[in-house]
């Protein structure tokens, strides 16, 4: 909802948008924003494996606030991965670049073996990236986001070990031992909720939860395997301190379930169709995105249309925050960023 004469700081802005009061225009940032594609991240990522900077507290907070700072995003997302938790429940991973797990999870006694982390001993590093981070731009009165990747996602990866294109040992768990893959999605719900409260009580303003994979499965997987695991997750987080973003990666077949969930905000990617996403909000929930990664190799002018486009569609939705459909992709032009976060702040 827009009221022009609105007038607020950056902070405000965001978590209106994300409740749906009245705002003067958009919040922008961008999901990855702090990576690859920025010569100034791959100066500070020289030399340091990249699970050692997620625990490097100087490291990782200088790249969260790269974005910022170089590029003017309005929010920032604490520099860390979806499996930085995963270490504390006793898997061994490493990244080449994405997850690689050394003992891939395929039975019962792996899926009993693993243990609820002690959040607090297992990833400190975490919290203390977030209180530096809400120190550093408190007086700035930008807010600051916390994240996890969601239970189905990350049993992706646990399950095939790495990513894959059609994660056929994953299903095959879904349909030869559901009890297993149930037992496996129970735990990482269980500490998806455990992770996403500590990172608010830690200073995480908003926090998204990423589910990249669960657009792999049909509608009636998807009820079975997805939504009751974002459900419990909405219901038990502490979402009067920080409202919750939820991301489905490929998932336009399976809208009706995504915002059911009623999370605060969806965050809806290139493919889905705006339009069809604020008739299936009903005024529930705020929308995000969505613009294609790849479109920042456009000309400023072009994405300034492209922005203003998305934004124009998504003004009868209850609110309504710029992003990307994706993430920030290793050739995403640094330019093309700029032009983003230009055209949204200009309209
Ligand atoms: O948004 C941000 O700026 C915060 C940082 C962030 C990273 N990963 C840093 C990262 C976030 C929010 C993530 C989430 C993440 N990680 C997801 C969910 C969102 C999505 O993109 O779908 C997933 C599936 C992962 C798993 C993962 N981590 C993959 C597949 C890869 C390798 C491929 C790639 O895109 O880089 C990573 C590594 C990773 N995570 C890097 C960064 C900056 C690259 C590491 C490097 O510097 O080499």
């Amino acid at each position: 909802m827009r009221d022009a004469n609105w007038k607020g700081t950056p902070v405000e802005r965001m978590l209106r948008s994300c409740r749906g009061e009245p705002v003067d225009r958009p919040p922008v940032w961008l999901m990855r924003q702090a990576g690859r594609y920025l010569p100034e991240y791959r100066k500070v990522r020289e030399g340091v494996s990249f699970m050692d900077m997620c625990k490097d507290v100087d490291r990782a907070v200088e790249v969260s606030l790269q974005p910022l700072d170089l590029l003017g995003t309005e929010a920032v997302i604490f520099f860390s991965d979806i499996f930085t938790p995963i270490p504390g429940m006793d898997v061994e991973i490493d990244f080449a670049p994405g997850p690689i797990v050394a003992d891939p999870i395929r039975t019962a006694a792996q899926v009993e073996a693993l243990r609820q982390p002690d959040l607090q001993s297992a990833v400190p590093f975490v919290f203390e990236i977030l209180k530096t981070l809400r120190s550093e731009i408190d007086s700035r009165s930008i807010p600051l986001l916390g994240f996890a990747g969601a239970p189905f996602t990350l049993a992706a990866y646990l399950v095939e070990g790495q990513g894959s294109k059609n994660f056929s040992f994953l299903k095959n768990m879904m349909i030869c031992e559901p009890e297993i893959m149930r037992l496996l999605l129970d735990k990482l719900t269980e500490m998806t909720v455990s992770y996403l409260n500590a990172q608010i009580d830690a200073g995480a303003q908003v926090v998204q939860l990423f589910d990249t994979w669960a657009g792999i499965l049909g509608r009636d997987d998807y009820r079975e395997w997805v939504l009751p695991y974002h459900k419990k997750i909405a219901s038990q987080l502490n979402r009067e301190q920080a409202p919750l973003i939820l991301y489905v990666n490929n998932a336009a077949h399976v809208m009706e379930e995504i915002f059911s969930v009623e999370s605060d905000v969806v965050s809806l990617d290139w493919r889905m169709n705006i339009d069809e996403a604020v008739r299936c909000a009903k005024g529930r929930v705020s929308l995000q995105g969505n613009l294609d990664p790849c479109s920042l190799a456009a000309t400023p002018e072009c994405i300034r249309e492209m922005v203003q486009s998305i934004a124009a569609e998504a003004e009868p939705a209850r609110g309504h925050v710029l992003n990307l459909g994706h993430g920030c992709l290793p050739e995403t032009p640094v330019e093309g960023v700029r032009a983003f976060i230009e055209a949204a702040k200009g309209l």
